[in-house]
């Protein structure tokens, strides 16, 4: 389908073209020097002591929960409105998902006093998903597990959304207040490598077991071997291969260097549309009513008015040529995790509502309006 406005926009150019071109003449693919970097430059972006690149968010995540203790039979608490691969990635470490409502229709984070509520003596870790590139309260977070005596339980932030971030109560970013911050650089965020990602970390102890737990647990890298640096490596944990290539990294590279832009872009594009909502009656912007930092803008999610038919306003944008999504079909209604049956009395009040409209860097306010005319025209208001 060739969409009039598509819901997102891939902003690659001939700089990408270039450095992934280069490390190919190379002749060195796998992990080196360029993952080095790669790592470097974005702690230096994010101000983490640390960042250890991966091959995806979901290995990033399962590692930092591995990191932070997570074993069979644990609990980690995640919200329900995210990605599944939030949970998922407890669930492959063999460890249960146990679900927390969001905040409010306005918060679309985890709610603390809800993950408060749902602590258990299984409790090893608890996600705070960074929802549309909005920081969770990691403050309140913090605040409830000390209140609750469980400084134990680590705090794992699902930065996904987030790169560039600032947490609601500082200029600090995303990924540097928790044991774990994991990134995404999959094709739709706001800044991509294809696949990718990094998690970051201000212990030097938890840095050293992430390289460990994403290089089979060898105690060197091929790339230590290859330039005479080492000869041999033990295996002092069985661990498995989340290891990101050069190619990606230098591609990485070039997009953390343009992401501060992009993302403003998306801000002055989020300005666009909240001027152009306010006229929808009944249409709630999320992240709107309250301090909520600076926002990486990754998603523009609207609430459309209660009892819409979603799948009817969903076609009729899409016969207009404006693509639309949801973010998310929450987790604790799939099959894989139904069962026991959890209420999360405000995520299930706003999950019929949720429609994802199209955002990207190169979004004008010219687009705005077709998206929002689309819209207007699918409600009949
Ligand atoms: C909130 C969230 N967490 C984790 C992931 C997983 O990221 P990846 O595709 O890099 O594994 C995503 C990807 O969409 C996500 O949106």
């Amino acid at each position: 389908m060739s969409w009039k406005v598509a819901l997102t926009d891939v902003t690659l150019g001939e700089e990408e073209a270039q450095a992934a071109a280069d490390v190919v003449r190379s002749g060195w693919l796998s992990q080196g020097e360029g993952v080095a970097r790669f790592e470097t430059e974005f702690a230096a972006f994010t101000g983490a002591a640390h960042a250890v690149a991966v091959t995806n968010c979901t290995i990033g995540l399962e590692l930092a929960y591995e990191a932070a203790g997570v074993r069979p039979g644990d609990e980690v608490i995640v919200p329900a409105l995210t990605f599944v691969a939030t949970a998922n990635a407890a669930r492959r470490l063999g460890a249960t998902a146990v679900f927390a409502d969001v905040t409010s229709p306005d918060d679309l984070c985890v709610d603390a006093a809800d993950v408060a509520a749902k602590l258990s003596p299984r409790t090893r870790a608890v996600v705070a998903v960074h929802f549309a590139g909005w920081a969770a309260d990691v403050t309140a977070l913090r605040g409830a597990l000390d209140a609750a005596g469980r400084g134990d339980v680590v705090i794992v932030e699902d930065c996904a959304h987030a790169p560039g971030a600032t947490y609601r109560d500082g200029d600090d970013r995303c990924g540097t207040r928790s044991a774990f911050g994991a990134f995404s650089f999959f094709s739709n965020k706001n800044m991509t490598t294809g696949e990718g990602g990094m998690v970051t970390t201000g212990d030097a102890g938890r840095d050293r077991l992430l390289r460990a737990l994403r290089a089979h647990g060898m105690t060197t890298t091929t790339w230590d071997r290859h330039r005479g640096h080492a000869f041999s490596y033990d295996v002092a944990r069985v661990a498995t291969n989340g290891r990101l290539d050069e190619v990606r990294a230098a591609i990485g590279r070039v997009q953390l260097r343009k992401l501060p832009d992009a993302n403003r872009r998306r801000g002055e594009a989020r300005g666009h549309y909240l001027t152009a909502l306010a006229g929808v009656p009944g249409v709630d912007v999320p992240f709107s009513k309250g301090a909520y930092g600076v926002g990486a803008q990754h998603l523009l999610v609207v609430l459309l008015p209660e009892g819409t038919d979603r799948e009817g306003v969903m076609g009729a944008m899409r016969a207009d040529g404006v693509q639309t999504s949801v973010h998310y079909p929450p987790t604790h209604r799939f099959t894989a995790y139904s069962e026991p049956r959890v209420e999360l009395p405000v995520t299930d009040a706003i999950t019929a509502r949720l429609l994802t409209l199209p955002l990207a860097p190169t979004t004008t306010a010219a687009t705005v309006d077709v998206v929002v005319g689309a819209l207007r025209r699918a409600l009949g208001v």
